[in-house]
């Protein structure tokens, strides 16, 4: 089972790197996939990587990734133990916001890395992130720390690092969201422990669309 989830994020890894589905897979420096614990209970969802990224091949690792190394510490989180990816696996140029092709031409290695690590809590890093679950949501003011459920798991919207660098009120904001992310985790695992073991239960139930979901 570990070493499944290993092989299957290390094929995600391959096939980011070789990965022309959109332009940006020639401009950039180095293709950014994601990492770290394959079984972590929670994945990290940014947006697409900039400048650092870019040169060290490593997502959240410039000032946005310090900020979130810091914001971990709330959650009693060590970057180790958890998973942190972007929607957009190479940097836009100039760190400009993602283009419709692009999050699209990226949708399924995001999803071939949700399904390997199957997470408890997915945490989504701001609005493009979060518009992957509920694309009708108009402002992050509106969900942020909230959760809604999605195939099995909890995702639950947190404000982008880097807005809490140009606003600094919205870093109390984020502090006091990812404090509750324990009782987020532990919340997301006593429902998956309750389902049925034979997959009948609501996690194999037909889908629901994430906008018509309740959010609570
Ligand atoms: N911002 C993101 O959304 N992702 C990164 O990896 C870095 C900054």
């Amino acid at each position: 089972m570990a070493d499944d989830r290993v092989n299957a994020l290390q094929r995600v890894r391959e096939e980011v790197g070789r990965c022309r589905l959109c332009k940006l897979g020639t401009g950039r420096a180095s293709p950014v996939p994601g990492e770290g614990n394959p079984a972590s209970a929670v994945m990290f969802i940014g947006e697409a990587p900039g400048f650092y990224e870019d040169r060290q091949g490593k997502p959240f690792v410039g000032p946005a990734g310090q900020l979130l190394d810091e914001l971990l510490q709330f959650a009693g989180l060590r970057r180790e133990e958890v998973f942190i990816t972007n929607v957009v696996k190479h940097r836009p140029p100039g760190n400009r916001d993602p283009e419709p092709d692009e999050l699209e031409a990226c949708e399924g290695h995001l999803r071939a890395q949700m399904s390997a690590i199957s997470p408890l809590v997915i945490v989504t890093l701001g609005r493009f992130s979060l518009a992957k679950f509920m694309p009708n949501v108009r402002t992050m003011r509106e969900v942020h720390g909230r959760t809604f459920p999605y195939q099995g798991m909890l995702v639950c919207a947190m404000y982008h690092p880097a807005a809490a660098l140009h606003q600094q009120r919205l870093r109390a904001t984020l502090e006091q969201d990812f404090r509750a992310l324990p009782m987020i985790i532990a919340r997301a695992r006593a429902s998956r422990a309750n389902e049925p073991a034979n997959g009948s239960g609501p996690a194999a139930a037909p889908e629901q669309s994430a906008e018509q979901m309740p959010l609570f």
